[in-house]
């Protein structure tokens, strides 16, 4: 039985016939809205309130202008957290950017968008990239930064050919540049594209491989906000943060709030793939319920049942399918099924599905993706792949399970940076919940074994 809002969601979406890459199927859209895949430019983006938020701010709209410690505030009202994966509170990050720090201070959009079944800031920074811009001017603007760069992800070449075409646009306007609109506020920002790599989406490695060395991730502290690029203070933040820092400035903080639930302002896009009829991208309200996004992505693959999902890209903990369809999406709700939203990247699994294969391409993944400078990391997430093969193979032996739990749990906690908790926590996930199947696997190994002998 589909639910109301999905339902009245399909049915206007049925009604307009709109099958573009901006599908339709969003409810109460921010970063989306008025998109059709074609309207990227900046006149599009100036007819769609676009700069008016920076208007606003530097006092060209007729009005005083802001002060940089009311768009932090503004920020801090509106709950807006970091789409990157932590979900750290956005106005709480700008407020600890030391301001009064004579000299360079930075800010850094991180579109590496690296992580498995992640899709959605290239869509942003192909459909609608002076949010982007916007965005991060405004941002440079209330940490008193003197220049920008958003890091790219070297695989989708496009999105950062089309982020320089934006650019250029918003230099000619003179949205960059020195005194913007007549303002003794300066701003420069650059595009940069890195090679694939996920490790540099990890903000610090982001930092290394931008300023031209191995993208290796730092030991912190100290932190970005005191020692970022080139040493300077310097704050990060996701492309999404970015692209909806305008309609915050807008629209006001509070109704960023209202728009989700406490704590979780806003939309979010999630990036819904696997076994769903529609796979995309789809912006809804905080604290959807998990159900009505499934039914907006045509829900489970014809003819299946829901067996499980992995809520924020594959860093998060698998959640079973009746935990699932409880949750709402937003940090906290996701946080008590014992998961995480993370990037928010939306993997559905159906019955079909053998989870111990599934949890053989996470580890393979994590293992590849080690940068390699901490040992239990390094080790062990080569260990956590090759025990899975094994199991998966038909090899696997009766003290499988308890060594994969002591090899995560060695790893957990005893790193530089989070890539290798990322590494050991679907492992534990998988094994709490679906348990049985690794049994199953390790016992028929045994029975071929003993029948061979
Ligand atoms: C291994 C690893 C990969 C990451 N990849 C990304 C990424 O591709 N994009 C991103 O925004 N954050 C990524 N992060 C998180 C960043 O380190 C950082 O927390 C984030 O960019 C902060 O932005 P936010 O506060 O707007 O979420 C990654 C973290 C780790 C540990
Ligand atoms: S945890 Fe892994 S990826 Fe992160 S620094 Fe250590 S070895 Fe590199």
């Amino acid at each position: 039985m589909m639910n109301a809002a999905a339902q009245a969601v399909l049915a206007k979406f049925a009604a307009s016939g709109k099958e573009t890459c901006f599908h339709g199927r969003h409810i109460e859209p921010q970063i989306y809205a008025d998109l059709n895949g074609s309207n990227w430019g900046l006149k599009d983006y100036e007819a769609r309130g676009g700069y008016a938020a920076l208007r606003t701010i530097l006092g060209k709209d007729g009005g005083e202008g802001l002060t940089q410690d009311a768009v932090i505030a503004t920020l801090k009202e509106s709950a807006l957290r970091g789409r990157g994966g932590a979900g750290f509170p956005t106005g709480l990050k700008w407020s600890f950017m030391p301001r009064q720090f004579p000299g360079e201070k930075y800010v850094v959009c991180n579109s590496d968008e690296g992580e498995p079944g992640t899709c959605k800031d290239r869509e942003i920074l192909m459909h609608n990239p002076h949010t982007v811009i916007e965005g991060m001017i405004i941002a440079g603007f209330a940490m008193g930064a003197c220049a920008g760069y958003n890091y790219i992800h070297g695989e989708i070449f496009r999105a950062y050919e089309r982020f320089e075409e934006a650019l250029e646009e918003a230099r000619a306007a003179g949205y960059l540049g020195k005194n913007i609109m007549g303002s003794n506020f300066s701003f420069e920002l650059f595009a940069h594209h890195g090679f694939g790599a996920y490790i540099c989406g990890e903000e610090t490695a982001l930092l290394e491989s931008l300023e031209g060395k191995k993208g290796q991730p730092r030991f912190k502290p100290p932190f970005p906000a005191s020692f970022g690029l080139y040493g300077k203070p310097t704050t990060i933040n996701n492309t999404e943060t970015f692209a909806a820092v305008p309609w915050i400035i807008r629209n006001g903080g509070n109704a960023y709030l209202e728009v989700g639930k406490p704590n979780n302002g806003g939309t979010k896009i999630y990036s819904v793939s696997g076994d769903v009829n529609l796979p995309g991208n789809y912006e809804v309200p905080m604290g959807t319920p998990f159900s009505t996004l499934l039914e907006l992505a045509g829900g489970v693959r014809t003819g299946r049942k829901l067996k499980a999902v992995i809520p924020g890209g594959s860093s998060s903990p698998v959640v079973p399918a009746d935990m699932m369809m409880e949750c709402t999406m937003d940090y906290d709700s996701i946080a008590k099924a014992g998961s995480m939203l993370g990037s928010g990247a939306v993997i559905v699994m159906d019955d079909s599905r053998d989870m111990v294969e599934c949890l053989l391409r996470l580890s393979y993944f994590y293992q590849h993706e080690s940068c390699g400078q901490c040992t239990p990391c390094r080790e062990g997430t080569g260990w956590l792949w090759r025990v899975v093969k094994r199991i998966h193979e038909g090899k696997g032996r009766p003290e499988d399970i308890a060594l994969l739990d002591e090899v995560a749990g060695n790893i957990m906690g005893r790193t530089i940076c989070a890539l290798g908790d990322a590494a050991a926590m679907p492992v534990r996930a998988m094994i709490k919940h679906f348990r049985h199947e690794f049994e199953a696997k390790i016992a028929a190994a045994a029975q071929t074994s003993a029948v061979a002998a």
